[in-house]
Formats: C-alpha cells, sequence, structure tokens
C-alpha cells in the first residue's frame, strides 16, 4: 500500500538528505511510479546495490517475470538520492526495430539529435563525464545493438553506470551478471506460520486481497497458496496471474487445475505489456527468440519431468537436426537465456532442470513436432532403463566391497544413524531399505504400489535431507546402519 511521508523543511534540517522515494519530483530521474507494492527480495537488494556500486554495468537475468525489471527499479530508487546526475529509466520491451535503441536513450536523457550525426557520439557527448545510471530494461530481444551501445557508451563517458535487465547476458568486457532467483517458495512440510512467511505466498496474499478475493487464513488454504507457489516455481508474474484467477474460482480448484496452466493463466492485468498478459505470451516471448536448434532441444528436454545431466541430455535430445556434440553448446545457450536452470552440484557432476511452467510449455512444442515427439520419449525410455541397469550394477558391486554388516560397531555412529533417520518420513524411510537393498525405482515402485515418479521424488527428499550425492552412497549408508 503506498504511504506517504512528509519531509519537515526548517533551518537547521539542512543536512537531511532528500527523500529516497520514485515519486518524489525534485529529483534527477524518469523512473515509473510503481502502483502495486513490493514484496520481499531483501538478499537480492543487497546484493545488486553492491553489484551496482563496484561496477559499471550489471545485468539483472532471469526466466521470464522473474522480476527482473520490478527489481531493477527497486535498485534505482535508492540510487535516485542526488548523489548522481540522475537515474534514467529506458524500457526497450516495446521496441521492434534494433537500431532504435540509440534514439530512444536520447529521447530518455533529453539529448537532442541532429541529422547526419551517428547517435552514439551525440550521447557520449552529452553524457560526457555526468555520473548518470541508465536502466536498460529488457534487452533481451534486442541484444546485440544493445551490447554495442552500451560498450561504446561506457568506453567514453567514465561515470555513466548501466544496469540492464534481460532474459539473457549482454556478454561483454566488464559484464557483471546477476541472476534474478525465483522468489523463496515454501518447502515440503512446513507449517502455516512459514508457508505464510515465504516471500511467493505473501505476494499471491497480497495481490488476491488487491483482487478483491483474500484468501482465507486457515491453515487448510495456507497449505494450498503453499503448494500452488512452489507448483508455479514461484515466479512472480505467473503467481500474479494466479492470483487474478482467484477472484472467479476458489485456491483449491486453482491448484487442481494446475496441469493446465496454459489455459488457466490468461487474465493479467490490462495494463500491462502483451507479453505480460498471459502465461503463453510469456513463454511465447522467450520462444521466439531462440533459433531452430536451441527449439528442437529445449523441446525434447521436456521429457524430463526432474532434473537431468549432460549425457541424459546429449541421449534424448541428439537427433537429425542436432548432433550430439551440439547438446552441450545448445544448452548452454538455454542456460544463459534463462530457459534452462543448471545447478552446480560442488564435485559433482553439473544438473539441469526445466522450471515447470517452462516443462510443460516445451511439452505442448514437442507434442506439435509429431513423430519427433515420440523420438525423443523412446530415447528417454531407453536411455533410463541403460542408466537403471548401470546404476543396478554399480550399487551390487559397492554392497559387496561393503562386506555384510553384522551390527553397527560404533555406538556414536548408531546414535548419529537414528538421529539422521528422524529426518526421514515414514515412507522415505522404506524406499531407503529398498534402495540399500538393491531395488531399482521401478521395483520400489511395484513393492510400495507408488508411482515411479513418487518414488523418484522421495529419493529427491532422502538425498537433500542426508546430504547424500548418489544412489550407492545412499545404499552403502543403509547397509552400514543395519537399516537393510
Ligand atoms: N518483489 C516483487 N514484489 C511485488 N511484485 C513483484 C515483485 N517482483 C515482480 N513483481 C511483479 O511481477 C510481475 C513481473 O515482474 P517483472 O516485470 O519485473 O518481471 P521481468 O522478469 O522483468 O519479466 P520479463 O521477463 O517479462 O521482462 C510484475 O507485475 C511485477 O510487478
Ligand atoms: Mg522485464
Amino acid at each position: 500500500m503506498p504511504v506517504q511521508v512528509l519531509q519537515p523543511k526548517a533551518e537547521g534540517l539542512s543536512a537531511f538528505p532528500p527523500l529516497r522515494s520514485v515519486s518524489a519530483p525534485r529529483l534527477a530521474h524518469n523512473l515509473p511510479a510503481q502502483v502495486s507494492s513490493f514484496v520481499g527480495r531483501e538478499a537480492e537488494l543487497a546484493v545488486v546495490r553492491a553489484l551496482v556500486a563496484g561496477s559499471r554495468l550489471v545485468t539483472l537475468c532471469g526466466a521470464g517475470g522473474a522480476g527482473k525489471t520490478r527489481l531493477g527499479l527497486q535498485v534505482a530508487a535508492g540510487l535516485a538520492d542526488g548523489a548522481r546526475d540522475g537515474v534514467w529509466f529506458a524500457d526497450l520491451a516495446p521496441l521492434g526495430d534494433p537500431s532504435l535503441i540509440g534514439a530512444t536513450v536520447a529521447d530518455v536523457l533529453g539529448v537532442r539529435l541532429e541529422p547526419g550525426r551517428p547517435v552514439p557520439e551525440a550521447l557520449v557527448e552529452a553524457v560526457g563525464e555526468r555520473r548518470l545510471l541508465v536502466l536498460l530494461d529488457n534487452c533481451e530481444h534486442v541484444l546485440d545493438a544493445c551490447a554495442k551501445l552500451a560498450d561504446a557508451l561506457l568506453r567514453s563517458c567514465p561515470n555513466l553506470a548501466l544496469l540492464a535487465t534481460s532474459r539473457e547476458p549482454l556478454g561483454i568486457d566488464g559484464e557483471r551478471v546477476y541472476r534474478v532467483p525465483s522468489m523463496d517458495t515454501p518447502g515440503d512440510g512446513d507449517d502455516a506460520a512459514a508457508i505464510q512467511a515465504s516471500e511467493a505466498v505473501r505476494l499471491l496474499e497480497d495481490r488476491a486481497a488487491g483482487q478483491g478475493a483474500p484468501l482465507a487464513g486457515d491453515e487448510e488454504t495456507t497449505a494450498v497458496a503453499g503448494r500452488i507457489c512452489r507448483r508455479l516455481d514461484g515466479i512472480p508474474l505467473v503467481i500474479e496471474l494466479a492470483a487474478a484467477r482467484l477472484r472467479v474460482m476458489p485456491a483449491v480448484e486453482l491448484e487442481a487445475r494446475l496441469d493446465e496452466r496454459f489455459a488457466l493463466l490468461t487474465g493479467g492485468s490490462r495494463a500491462a505489456l502483451p507479453r505480460q498478459q498471459t502465461l503463453r505470451a510469456m513463454m511465447d516471448w522467450s520462444w521466439d527468440l531462440l533459433t531452430g536448434a536451441e527449439r528442437v532441444v529445449l523441446a525434447r528436454l521436456s521429457v524430463f519431468a526432474g532434473g537431468f545431466g549432460l549425457a541424459a541430455a546429449e541421449a534424448v535430445v541428439a537427433c537429425q537436426d542436432v548432433p550430439a556434440a551440439q547438446v552441450l553448446a545448445h544448452l548452454g545457450a538455454l542456460v544463459d537465456k534463462s530457459l534452462v536452470q543448471f545447478g552446480d552440484t560442488g564435485t559433482g557432476p553439473g544438473r539441469y532442470r526445466l522450471l515447470e511452467t517452462v516443462r510443460q510449455y516445451a511439452a505442448g512444442r514437442l507434442d506439435a513436432m509429431g513423430p519427433a515427439a515420440d523420438a525423443a520419449r523412446v530415447a528417454h525410455q531407453d536411455y533410463r532403463a541403460r542408466d537403471y541397469l548401470a546404476a543396478e550394477k554399480g550399487l551390487r558391486r559397492e554392497i559387496a566391497e561393503a562386506g555384510q554388516p553384522t551390527a553397527v560397531a560404533d555406538p556414536a555412529a548408531s546414535a548419529a544413524s537414528a538421529a539422521a533417520m528422524t529426518v526421514l518420513t515414514p515412507r522415505e524411510r522404506e524406499v531407503l531399505n529398498l534402495v540399500a537393498r538393491g531395488l531399482s525405482n521401478s521395483s520400489i515402485a511395484r513393492q510400495l504400489f507408488l508411482s515411479e515418479h513418487t518414488v523418484h521424488r522421495h529419493l529427491s527428499n532422502i538425498f537433500r535431507k542426508l546430504n547424500f550425492s548418489s544412489r550407492a552412497a545412499a545404499a552403502a549408508w543403509g547397509v552400514r546402519t543395519g537399516l537393510a
């Protein structure tokens, strides 16, 4: 909710700095006033402010609707305190023609252009030594032209700083890239207080209330809100689209329909840009900026419901249009374009993942590719079968090498493992027990009457809770502690 702040003016109070506010008219800026409240992001704001203080080009990258523009504006507002010669917002989103970027920036800065004179030259002369911060917003569709202009200006204007937002980095010298993460979402099993404290749920609640459809504060509704935010990957724009639907359906029904999210989330603000009015438009914007080969790769990657490694990606993606040797390069490009998430596991092999919204969208695109869709799914099944066989073989060997456990000899180890066990749910303990006996996921699924997907989910939880990096390590631990 907007708050009105009054600043007294009197003799002796002149040492007060001007108030930091986007709507304070005296300051040299053109930042658009925000009509909705800003939620959370304290840690991200601190990091970006520090980056901007230490670098003349910072790019906020991230998935569509992740909140790059809003974060950029919030940082810029904090800098519009008179310490600089101005903080200027250049909205590049509506530009269809990359050659108009220079003119757009000139217009924002009030620089008069003369016919026949190159625009960058006029900009360099006008900016000179002034201490300006320019926010170049939404560069992804005019990336090359943007990178060239930014490079030219930064080289010739020593006190100019640029803060860019883009789904992909500009890729020029001196650029510091900050990946804007999704909003923090509640964890599986969090209590109502923790769910309500998470950023994503706070945004959903705020926007639902703003639509005149406040969420009931009871435990059940809170749990549903938490699950909705998690399934929407904590992406602010998607959460806002979901909140808009709460005007016409209860939260439980919204949750039940999230598998059809593209048909469901279509009611964005009329004031928003067209690409932010529906979930499909948000994704189309990114899809349209991909090369043909990147589209094939992204569509085929949608067969992975969870994370995947490079070898799995190569096995599934390689096809007539994309040779196996090029998969890594395309995967890297998709990570740069914020469509694939890369999780550096440190010592273990890297893992990749598609956000659920991206996966569902890409699966739709794969379906539309006809026979290629079947080929990708068959390649995925084959890869999984080969992977299971290899994993089971390795596991048996490792268990044999570990020797048949007698009893847990070390009481301290026994106490530690008993304590570790308490963090697992009874179902997770059952799954770990069967893993330690050398069963594959499909055998565990059959034995416990679960889907393979559910077994996979339990295993991921076990890995996370007990910090295992491989199935073999989990199994060997189960054997050692006498679980199996
Ligand atoms: N921290 C936040 N608090 C409140 N609302 C937010 C926050 N972050 C983002 N939003 C809202 O979510 C929506 C999407 O945010 P924003 O436009 O900043 O995303 P973006 O990453 O720039 O999207 P795009 O990739 O389409 O440019 C906007 O309506 C914005 O106001
Ligand atoms: Mg944006």
